[in-house]
């Protein structure tokens, strides 16, 4: 999945007066109807009140309000509900300034249209300019008649990955009901650890559902020290994602998807054992874990670990 951001921002950062755009550059939305065509759109209740419905793309609305709806618009209330909405889809964030604030750690890429005024304005894009940003580089530059598209892809890697969240743990948050789990990708070289499951048969990568209380990199140690008896260290989150077959309702409506955090570890000490959930471990290439048969959540964090990238994350 990727995340892109869309946006056009004048010289000097503004994006919009008075819940309008305020300029008219023609021929410059064309872009952005190309560029968002089929996708789904994430954007603030404001932005979507600003144009209204756009046909041949999913609406999903942030808004706060408990009683707020439209015709043809799905309406989400937090970053996890509208990634559990979208699910695997690539989307663009078509904005306004709170919104792409609220996403900007799970942004992958921008595409902005830049237009050369200095208009007054009561919004402003967040990071602007981006020029020198220790997080975003500017990967193309495409001259138009009156406005200039400049992408910008988020550098990598990150490695980061022991100041995540603490897994909130009071019975008020209703935190009990959170379920997030934690895993491991092992690499010893050109090779990755898998785990054979004790109750289906199948691969996986270790780990397990995270304690209150926990980091998610300190489950993630903790399940495999149990099921392989391997002391492992983290190196960078290799991919943080939620499932979107299964989601807590909460009794108020709110719904929290299910989060996983996967590492890329490496073993400090030990060797690979048995547990009671764990009937084999094994240190498998590239070749030979494509053939494996791997629990079906678990393929896309074996392929990108071999292919050395890593999926959007939620931590800096
Ligand atoms: N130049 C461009 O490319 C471009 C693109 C888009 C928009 N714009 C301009 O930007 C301006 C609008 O931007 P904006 O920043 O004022 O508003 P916005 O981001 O479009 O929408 C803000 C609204 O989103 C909801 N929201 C924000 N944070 C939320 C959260 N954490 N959880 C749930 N809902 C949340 C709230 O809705 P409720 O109040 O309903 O709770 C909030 O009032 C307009 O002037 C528009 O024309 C420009």
């Amino acid at each position: 999945m990727t995340i892109s951001f869309i946006a056009a921002v004048a010289r000097n950062g503004v994006v919009g007066r008075d819940g309008k755009m305020p300029w008219r550059v023609p021929g410059e939305q064309k872009g952005f109807k190309a560029a968002t065509m089929g996708h789904p759109m994430v954007m603030g209740r404001r932005t979507f009140e600003s144009h209204g419905l756009l046909p041949g793309r999913r609406h999903i609305v942030l808004t706060r309000d408990p009683d707020w709806s439209a015709d043809g618009v799905e309406v989400a209330r937090s970053v996890d509900e509208t990634l559990f909405l979208v699910g695997d889809q690539d989307f663009f964030v078509t904005g306004g300034a709170q919104v792409w604030a609220l996403f900007a750690p799970y942004a992958d890429r921008m595409v902005l249209s830049e237009i050369p005024l200095e208009p007054e304005g009561d919004t402003y894009f967040p990071g602007w300019p981006l020029t020198d940003s220790p997080t975003w580089r500017e990967a193309a530059r495409e001259p138009h008649d009156g406005w200039t598209v400049l992408t910008y892809e988020r550098r990598k890697p990150r490695a980061q990955v022991e100041v995540g969240p603490r897994i909130a743990g009071s019975a008020e948050a209703g935190a009990t009901e959170i379920k997030a789990g934690a895993s491991c990708a092992i690499g010893d070289g050109e090779r990755l650890l898998l785990t054979r499951r004790e109750d289906n048969g199948l691969w996986c990568l270790p780990g397990g559902g995270a304690e209150v209380g926990e980091t998610w990199s300190e489950a993630a140690v903790r399940e495999a020290r149990e099921e392989t008896g391997l002391q492992v260290a983290v190196d960078s989150v290799l991919s943080a994602y939620s499932n979107p077959d299964v989601v807590i309702v909460y009794p108020d409506g709110r719904r929290r998807a299910i989060f996983g955090v996967c590492f890329r570890a490496h073993v400090i000490d030990g060797t690979a054992g048995t547990s009671d959930e764990v009937t084999e471990s094994a240190w498998f290439t590239k070749v030979e874990a494509a053939r494996l048969p791997i629990i079906p959540a678990h393929r896309p964090l074996v392929r990108a670990f071999f292919e050395n990238d890593s999926a959007t994350t939620i931590f800096d």
